[in-house]
Parts: structure tokens; C-alpha cells; sequence
């Protein structure tokens, strides 16, 4: 018991404001769960958690829109996710909510103890505030202009168009959310954790401890956070959802929902604990815990910087061992967007293709975003059904039980003068444990799922090679016949057990087919330790053993069906533009060469000025890279000069000059203006250098 390697996995909370869907399955729950399986297998000590994250103000925004409580709205998504999962088959040993009691208490106490220990900054600030709706505006509840990357709907904890993540006081424009007034300023105070003073330690344990076994993506983001510098996060909001801060002089004030969420992993795991009969405490303060989030790109910050620092500043748990975090999967080359409703959500695939999740898990896995945002389309997921699963898979397993049944009434054959081929065969499956494994260590699930295939295709080579056809033969050589069908039975229960943490409803028909359980002592369903069985020397299944008939394991994805997807998505397209404003139509086709004749190029505002007497006109200086020079422009009643002064600018710099009220414009600010009239700047990366050219 004691040389097992205890493993602490959780996947991140999924907010409780919306089903889950492919994105969220591709990028956290399917590799976790994969993880968790296959460390079962192994015989780690494994807690696997997850639950509802029923905290802020996206919830409290739709419950309103809805005409319901918060509370009715997490119960009912709570549910619907919490089946889901359930039905595809991930295995949380424990689900649980952060809406929960021992949650509440979890994360007062965390909260009380930072708070003891003087770990917080208590200051008082100005914070947005909208006097009709009685009420400051935290994170979501105010829109703006994002000050990094000039997205005009970003909200005021994140922009989801550059993933920066800020402060609502930070955005450029801001609008409330509750009323579309333009907010005040109001004092109010708050706590912070200052976490400039972990930057230092953040950078030794992660940058340098690191820098070999964390991904690449997950190491840059962590890097660019410490190189701009970190600064003192406030932990705590003036909301009424959440869980209220249990300190004197904190009425109306609850714990920032990202302070209390990953508290939510502990809780749920203490839940499960008590349940289970087990020690909490050995899952996240024992040294020899590996502790693994397992979530997607846009919590990076949050799991390798803010709740390690929130546990540093704690001192009594483990950090995280490795956050493998995975970049976004899109659906139909368009970003997958629940406001949009451009989804395929998990609970409507489950009823669209009853019994069939392992296409998904396969599709979703061999697919992974792993190291780059990929893209899920039906016409890829029915070719990898039909080419991959039905015709390597599905036909290997097919092909043998059923000639087992036939030729040898189900009984597995004895061997005897097995050639060398067969031999080779026999050896190779035992590498497989090693080779997936090695892969899986390494979370790069693509590669390990490929590994699996390819002992699949050893399997349909091997009785297709040099013109083995076993019912051909079982005439003229029965001898060799037995041999083939006995090492394809073997090739097929390693099948059935190294399938399981992909494909893990697959694996257990095939386990019934094999009937697995009258020769493998350890409960089929959870086959611990039945990993490394593949490698021992024991046959997998011995002579004499008498197996069940074939079920069916795969079955063809038809035209139609990817056809009821594609219009179930031009539908959700077509409702969206329906509430979408016109856009100008296309203009007339240019070609090449004119379109080479601008001269489009990377500048900077240096100076602004209103020009006196006039409500639009706004004259500047503009570096050009070659030359510094003055262009008038239009733009007064959208911009203050201060807002200008300093910002990356696209110009088209060789626009004949022309005189507007005196004063010659040698050039022109090129900006987007969407079809209310708004003006937003096309922002060149303030990275590229003044007189870049653009084409
Ligand atoms: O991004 C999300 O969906 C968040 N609800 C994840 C929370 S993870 C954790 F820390 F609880
Ligand atoms: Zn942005």
C-alpha cells in the first residue's frame, strides 16, 4: 500500500451558468480522466475531483435574465453537467459543488487563516459603481475597451479576445452590464494578496524547477506574467453571491469567486474522503502527493501563479506536481462560444448518438488541442469513426471473436511449434504497456492514443500478411490456424485492457466479449493494476478459456447524421445573424496591384490636440518610422487626446497630403467602424517597431 504513488488529479470546476461542451471535454475532461484511469491501472492511490463552480457574477447575470434565483440556476446546471459526465464516462471519484457547506467552511477557514497570518493588503480603492442599479461592478458586470488589445467588449476581469486578464477600472469606455450606464468611481474597501511579494518564488520553483517537464505553452504564460511583474490581486468583491468574507466590517462583501474555486478542489476532496474513509490531508499536505490540474489555456494564471501563491501564503500543502494545460479546440474553423450557443454540447451529443461516447472520447483525444488550438468538424469525426474505429478497430476484434466462435465453438486454441512471426507478434503486444505509458507520463494523450491504434493495426496486418487468412487455411494447415487465432486472442485482450482509460465503453464490451472475468482475478470493471498484466509473461488468455459471442463495437457515422449536425449549426449561424446589425456588403473587387500601391505602415501618436473650433477634427503627430508628420483626422468626438497619445497606429502613409481647415493631413489612421458608427483602432502589436510595413 505504502509504495503506491498517490496521485491528487482535479480538473477544473466547470461554471454551473451553461452545459459543458467539446471544448471543455477536449481541453480538460477526457485527458484527466484518461490520466486518472490509466494511473488506476497502475495501482496509484488515485483522488480524482472535480464539481460545480457556482460562484460569480455570470451566474447572478443570467439568474436575472432568467427571472430566477443564482441558487435555482446552479441546481439546474449542476445536474445536467454532473449526468453528463457521468454518462460519458468520466470517473470523478467525487463531483461535488461550490455552493456546498463544507465548501462555505473550506474557504472561510482558508480565507480567516491568510487572513490571521497577515497575509492580506486591506485597502480601500475606487471601484466602478452604478448608482441606478445600487451596485458596483465587478468583473462581468462591466464592459470596454480592452486597454491591451482594443477589443471592445472585453469584460472587466478578462478580455477573452487577448485572454489579458485586468481590472475593471482598467477598461477604456466602461458600460455597466446591469444598465449600460457609464459607471462612477466609489470608494470601497477590499483585501488583496500582494502577489508581487511571490514573484521571486514563482519564478525558482516554476521558471527554473520546471522548465523540462511543464509544457511549453503553460511555462510561456507563466514567464510573460512574471516578466510584466505581478501585482497585488484583490481577493474579495462587493457582490451578494458568494460566500461572504468572514471578517468584521465586510457586510455586502463576498470572496472573489477565482479565490474560492480552487478551495472548491479541496472541499470536494475532503467530501470524498469522509465518504471514503480516508485521511483528506494525505491528498494535499503529504510531500509525496503529485498534485495535477488538468484545465484549459485561459486558467493558466490562475492555477500555476494565484492559488499557488494563495497555498504558499497557507503553508501547508503541496504545490502543484504539473498543470498540463491544453490550448482551445474550435467547431467548424469559428470559436466555440456558449453566448453564441456555437457548440456541440455534451448532454445533446449523448442523445444525438445514444452508446456511442467512445467516438467522441476517440475523435476529441486523437484531436487534441495539445499544443496548439485545433479544429473539431463532423466530416473529420465521421471519417475517424468509419476509417479508424470501424475499419481498424471494430474489424480486428470483429474478425477474431468471431472465427474463435466459429471455428473453435468460442474456446481459445492451444498452440503448439509456434513460428517466428507469431512469436514476434506476442512479444511486440508487451511492449505496448511501456510505450502508451511512456506517453501518457508525458500527458501528450494524441500519442498515446495513436500507440493504441497502431497495436490494432499489428493485429490486422498480422492476419492479413503474406496471405494468412485463417479461414482459408483451416483446411490445409489447422495447426497454424490455432496458432494465428490464439496470438490474435492475445493481441485482443491486451486490446481490451490498454483501451481502457481512451475508450473505456469499448473496453468493457470487449472485456464481456473475452469473458474476462472467469480468468482475470481482479474485478473486471476496475481492472487495478491491470495495466503492467499486458507485459508479465502469463497469457493473457489461456488456452481452454471459453469466450462469448462478438457484440457489435462500432458502427458507421452516415451521411445524414453529420448531415443533421452541419444544419443543427447553420440554424444556430443563421438565429445569430438574425440579431446580429447589418454589416456593409463586400466592396468591388480590387486586385493585387493597386491593393500593393498603399503604402500601409506601423506608426505611433505622439502628440493630439483638438483642433480649435471644430467637433471632429483632431490634429496629431504621427512617427512614421521615416518621418515624423502631421495628420488630421476625424475622430474628436470618439477620442480624448490623452487616449491617443502613445498608441501603435496603421497608417497609410503615401495618401496624396490634402488640407482640411488650414491644416494639411500627409496621411490617414486607418480604423474599423462597425455599422453603429463606433470607431475602434486597428492596433498594431506595440511590440513592432515604428515604419513596419503592412501587406
Ligand atoms: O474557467 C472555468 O470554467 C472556471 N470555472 C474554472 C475554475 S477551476 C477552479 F479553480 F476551480
Ligand atoms: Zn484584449
Amino acid at each position: 500500500m505504502s509504495s503506491q504513488q498517490r496521485y491528487t488529479i482535479t480538473a477544473a470546476l466547470p461554471y454551473t451558468n451553461g452545459p459543458v461542451h467539446i471544448g471543455h471535454l477536449a481541453g480538460v475532461y477526457v485527458p484527466a480522466d484518461i490520466f486518472a484511469r490509466y494511473q488506476r491501472m497502475r495501482g496509484s492511490d488515485v483522488a480524482f475531483i472535480c464539481g460545480s463552480d457556482e460562484h460569480g457574477v455570470p451566474i447572478t447575470i443570467k439568474a436575472k435574465k432568467e427571472g430566477i434565483t443564482p441558487q435555482e440556476l446552479v441546481d439546474r446546471y449542476h445536474k445536467i453537467i454532473g449526468d453528463s459526465f457521468k454518462e460519458f464516462g468520466i470517473t470523478f471519484d467525487h463531483y461535488g459543488r461550490t455552493s456546498s457547506t463544507e465548501h462555505h467552511n473550506t474557504a472561510s477557514a482558508f480565507f480567516t487563516k491568510l487572513y490571521n497570518d497577515g497575509k492580506f493588503i486591506e485597502q480601500v480603492t475606487e471601484q466602478l459603481y452604478d448608482p441606478e442599479a445600487d451596485q458596483f461592478l465587478a468583473d462581468r458586470f462591466v464592459v470596454g475597451t480592452c486597454p491591451k488589445c482594443g477589443n471592445t467588449e472585453s469584460y472587466g476581469d478578462q478580455c477573452e479576445k487577448c485572454g489579458t486578464s485586468h481590472n475593471a477600472t482598467d477598461l477604456i469606455d466602461p458600460k455597466s452590464a446591469i444598465t449600460g450606464n457609464t459607471p462612477e468611481l466609489k470608494e470601497t474597501k477590499h483585501w488583496f494578496l500582494p502577489l508581487d511579494e511571490y514573484s521571486d518564488w514563482l519564478n525558482e520553483w516554476i521558471v527554473e524547477g520546471h522548465s523540462k517537464d511543464w509544457k511549453a505553452n503553460v511555462l510561456g504564460q507563466v514567464k510573460s506574467w512574471i516578466t510584466d511583474g505581478l501585482h497585488p490581486r484583490a481577493v474579495t468583491r462587493d457582490l451578494d453571491w458568494g460566500i461572504p468574507v468572514p471578517v468584521e466590517g465586510a457586510d455586502g462583501k463576498v470572496l472573489y469567486v477565482w479565490f474560492d474555486a480552487p478551495i472548491g478542489y479541496i472541499s470536494a476532496t475532503k467530501e470524498w474522503a469522509a465518504r471514503e474513509g480516508k485521511n483528506w490531508e494525505d491528498y494535499w499536505k503529504k510531500d509525496d502527493t503529485k498534485l495535477l490540474h488538468f484545465i484549459g489555456k485561459d486558467n493558466i494564471v490562475f492555477h500555476c501563479i494565484i492559488f499557488p501563491a494563495m497555498l504558499k501564503a497557507h503553508g501547508d500543502y503541496v504545490m502543484p506536481d504539473n498543470v498540463p494545460a491544453n490550448e482551445f479546440l474550435n467547431l467548424e474553423d469559428d470559436k466555440i462560444s456558449t453566448s453564441r450557443n456555437w457548440a456541440v454540447w455534451l448532454h445533446e451529443y449523448l442523445e444525438d448518438f445514444p452508446g456511442q461516447q467512445d467516438v467522441l472520447r476517440y475523435v476529441l483525444t486523437a484531436n487534441a488541442p495539445e499544443t496548439k488550438d485545433n479544429n473539431f468538424t463532423w466530416k473529420d469525426f465521421q471519417a475517424r469513426n468509419n476509417n479508424e474505429l470501424v475499419a481498424n478497430l471494430g474489424n480486428f476484434v470483429n474478425r477474431v471473436i468471431v472465427l474463435t466462435n466459429k471455428y473453435y465453438d468460442g474456446i481459445v486454441p492451444e498452440t503448439a511449434n509456434l513460428a517466428q512471426r507469431d512469436l514476434d507478434v506476442l512479444k511486440q503486444i508487451k511492449a505496448f504497456p511501456k510505450t502508451i505509458g511512456d506517453s501518457l507520463d508525458r500527458y501528450r494523450f494524441r500519442e498515446a492514443l495513436q500507440e493504441l491504434m497502431n497495436l490494432s493495426s499489428i493485429g490486422n496486418k498480422y492476419i492479413a500478411e503474406e496471405g494468412l487468412e485463417p479461414w482459408k487455411l483451416a483446411k490445409t494447415n489447422p495447426e497454424q490456424v490455432q496458432n494465428i487465432m490464439y496470438v490474435c486472442l492475445q493481441l485482443t485482450t491486451a486490446l481490451a485492457i490498454l483501451s481502457e482509460p481512451f475508450l473505456p465503453h469499448t473496453s468493457t464490451k470487449l472485456k464481456n466479449m473475452l469473458n474476462l472475468k472467469e480468468c482475470h482475478t481482479e474485478p473486471v470493471e476496475v481492472p487495478r493494476s491491470g495495466w503492467n498484466r499486458v507485459a508479465s509473461d502469463e497469457p493473457l488468455l489461456p488456452s481452454n478459456h471459453k469466450i462469448n459471442k462478438a457484440e457489435l463495437l462500432f458502427s458507421r457515422i452516415e451521411d445524414e447524421q453529420v448531415t443533421a449536425q452541419l444544419e443543427k449549426l447553420e440554424a444556430t449561424k443563421a438565429a445569430n445573424a438574425a440579431t446580429t446589425p447589418n454589416l456593409m456588403p463586400q466592396k468591388d473587387e480590387t486586385n493585387y496591384d493597386d491593393f500593393m500601391k498603399m503604402d500601409l505602415r506601423v506608426g505611433e501618436i505622439l502628440t493630439a490636440e483638438k483642433m480649435p473650433k471644430t467637433d471632429k477634427l483632431m490634429v496629431m503627430t504621427v512617427d512614421t518610422g521615416i518621418d515624423k508628420r502631421t495628420i488630421v483626422s476625424g475622430i474628436a468626438q470618439h477620442f480624448s487626446a490623452e487616449e491617443l497619445v502613445g498608441r501603435k497606429v496603421t497608417v497609410l502613409a503615401n495618401l496624396a497630403p490634402r488640407k482640411l481647415r488650414g491644416v494639411e493631413s500627409q496621411g490617414m489612421i486607418l480604423l474599423a467602424e462597425d455599422p453603429e458608427g463606433k470607431l475602434v483602432f486597428v492596433n498594431p502589436d506595440d511590440a513592432v517597431v515604428n515604419g513596419a510595413t503592412i501587406a
